[in-house]
């Protein structure tokens, strides 16, 4: 039995190295813990019969005023989400998306939320146009550090 819930402080480490195991864009400590101090309603992780972290999704609001003055709307980002290799395909990472933006749009009134996901990602992609009806905005070119491009993606949120 998977459970999903808000991330806490405690968790943060988990968090981080579920990172590690599972992409290959990390965060320094001090970012996560960034997420969690300033929205802690944003991130949540999937916890198994164990209590072990088995998935997290790491949210946040846009803090920079560009990103949000660019549609004029209180815009919010998923900075990360991965669900342990063992775990996938069972709707986690779309159910730890789900809570994620509805706890958003409920506590920090966000109207839209963006990503961004690496174009040869084909698992994540279809988790977020399919599973979850993000839109493609642009392909931004060479966005990671490898040179991969990624697809800037967008969803409005509503009530
Ligand atoms: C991408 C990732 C988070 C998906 O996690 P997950 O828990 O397996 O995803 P879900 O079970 O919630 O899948 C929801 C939908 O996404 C799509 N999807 C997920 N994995 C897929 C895959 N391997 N191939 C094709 N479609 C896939 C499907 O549409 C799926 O719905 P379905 O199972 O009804 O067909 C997971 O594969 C992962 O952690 N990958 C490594 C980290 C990563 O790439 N993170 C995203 C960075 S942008």
């Amino acid at each position: 039995m998977i459970d999903i819930r808000p991330a806490q402080v405690a968790d943060l480490q988990s968090i981080q190295q579920a990172n590690i195991a599972n992409l290959p864009e990390n965060y320094v400590f001090k970012f996560i813990l960034y997420h969690n101090i300033s929205w802690p309603q944003g991130s949540f992780v999937a916890t198994n019969s164990d209590n072990q972290i088995v998935g997290y999704v790491l949210g946040k609001m846009e803090d920079d005023e560009a990103e949000n003055g660019k549609d004029n709307r209180l815009s919010a980002h998923i900075t990360s989400i991965a669900v342990n290799r063992e775990y996938r395909r069972q709707g986690l990472a779309r159910r730890l998306l789900q809570q994620s933006l509805k706890s958003l749009r409920e506590n920090y009134r966000a109207e839209a939320v963006s990503l961004h996901v690496r174009e040869s990602n084909q698992a994540a992609f279809k988790l977020y146009r399919d599973g979850l009806g993000f839109e493609v905005k642009e392909l931004t070119k060479s966005y990671y550090a490898d040179g991969e491009d990624a697809y800037s993606m967008v969803k409005t949120l509503t009530d």
